[in-house]
């Protein structure tokens, strides 16, 4: 692992820890859980390694694991949403308090939770195909999250103690957990950390000290280390400063890193890191599996032809790798919908370059990256979002990104269209051109069409 500081050219040192938390916040999203998530369960976390007399590289490794957590769960949100016929964030955000290995309290949380709003056969019928499906969809639920969450961490760079107690995350004390059904010890104790801090972090946010306390004694020995119990119980018992978990979350966080671990990332890192993202964000909807890849990689061919110098094409790369970030926040009802968004829904839709904008601009060296990133659905004419931008407040490469999410998005297939030939995306293009998009940009992207070197993705039918 290189150390090497990254200097963009506002000569901000970006530390991994920033990125990794600004992100965090994305992956808040998908879990349906409020902002700071993430990084709370991070806190708490660090307070039981540190209670727990763990070396500074484990912290470090704890602390990397607790933040990106979650790097895995946008992979199984579309099948949660089909599972529930429901709002995917509301399930995931929900089932966190639920103890599911308890029949009576997984039935009660089926009867609120499945297809909420349909006629009560419906429901009915619902819960009865969930159930059928059982411990195995909740087992391949978790196992999908788990090694793709491993995975990622490994390609941004993480180490191997990050990646696994990533993909232990949800084994229980007793071996009632998934996706291995490990046993005590068997449980990497970064991950047996992980899951206590998460949960407690939920637990105290929603219901407060008590209740997250008496949590932790009801599920001592069964889901949670005993040993961990105890020490969570005597810091809760002794830390008067759990209140300042909600206050100035993002700037505390700093302090949690060991001091002599401190990281951060150099330019192959970030480059790295937006990529491994891309997955993740394309990871949330079938539809989109390759987007955000296929969208840098025709953004880098029009760079390409516009003759864009190698350091405009990193940066242009990495906002079409992470320009879809916001849509982490957007529910499956509505990214799979087989037929036309209602009003609402689009208003919904809408908002997710304005998510892009406030994750990137928490990395205070990825001001301009954050504007260009959320700048993708803007038209020259000013009737695009999400702030309505117009002529030249387009740049280059905002028009080069927008050119290149509308290209990408017409020639995949999606939910609620018929597929679309070559020429036909093309001419869509022509006729938004030049008071929706920029001539001059559809012109080059018509140049690197014609190398013939970009397949787009084809999601099967
Ligand atoms: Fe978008
Ligand atoms: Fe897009």
């Amino acid at each position: 692992m290189r150390l090497v500081p990254f200097l963009p050219r506002n000569n901000v040192r970006i530390r991994l820890s920033e990125v990794m938390s600004a992100l965090s916040y994305a992956l808040d999203l998908v879990e349906g859980q409020p902002e700071g998530h993430s990084v709370r369960a991070c806190m708490i976390g660090m307070r039981l390694g540190a209670a727990m007399g763990l070396s500074g590289s484990d912290r470090s490794a704890l602390f990397y694991a607790l933040l990106m957590k979650d790097l895995g769960c946008s992979s199984n949100a579309a099948k949660m949403c089909f599972l529930f016929t429901a709002d995917d964030r509301a399930t995931k955000g929900d089932i966190k308090t639920v103890n599911w290995r308890n029949p009576i309290s997984s039935l009660r949380f089926a009867m609120t939770h499945v297809a909420p709003g349909s006629p009560m056969l419906v429901r009915i019928k619902r819960i009865i195909g969930l159930a059928a499906a059982g411990e195995r969809a909740g087992k391949e639920l978790i196992q999908i999250r788990c090694e793709r969450g491993a995975r990622i961490a490994r390609q941004f760079g993480l180490s191997d103690a990050t990646a696994n107690a990533i993909h232990a995350l949800d084994e229980h004390f007793d071996g009632g957990g998934h996706p291995d059904g490990l046993i005590g010890d068997q449980i990497p104790l970064l991950a047996r950390i992980m899951g206590l801090a998460q949960t407690a972090e939920v637990f105290l946010r929603q219901h407060g000290l008590a209740a997250m306390r008496q949590m932790a004694r009801d599920r001592r020995g069964t889901w949670f280390d005993p040993d961990l119990i105890d020490r969570l119980l005597a810091i809760t018992d002794a830390d008067a400063l759990w209140g300042d978990l909600y206050e100035n979350t993002a700037a505390n966080l700093a302090q949690y890193e060991p001091e002599e671990e401190e990281r951060f990332a150099d330019d192959q890192q970030i480059d790295d890191i937006a990529y491994g993202f891309a997955q993740v964000i394309d990871a949330k909807s079938p539809w989109t599996f390759r987007h955000s890849l296929g969208v840098a990689d025709v953004a880098i061919g029009i760079g390409g032809v516009l003759g864009l110098s190698a350091a405009e094409l990193r940066n242009l790369k990495r906002a079409a790798l992470l320009h879809d970030v916001g849509k982490l926040g957007v529910s499956n009802l509505i990214l799979d919908k087989p037929a036309k968004l209602t009003p609402e829904e689009l208003t919904e839709m809408r908002k997710h370059p304005d998510y892009t904008y406030r994750i990137l601009r928490k990395v205070a060296g990825f001001s301009d990256l954050a504007e260009l990133a959320a700048s993708h659905h803007e038209r020259i004419d000013g009737k695009g979002y999400y702030r309505g931008l117009s002529g030249m407040q387009l740049t280059r490469d905002i028009r080069i990104l927008c050119v290149s999410d509308m290209y990408e998005a017409l020639a995949a297939k999606r939910p609620y269209r018929e597929d679309l030939n070559g020429e036909q995306v093309m001419a869509i293009l022509q006729k938004n051109a030049p008071h929706g998009i920029c001539p001059e940009t559809l012109e080059a992207l018509v140049a690197f069409s014609d190398q013939g070197t970009f397949k787009p993705y084809q999601v099967a039918a």
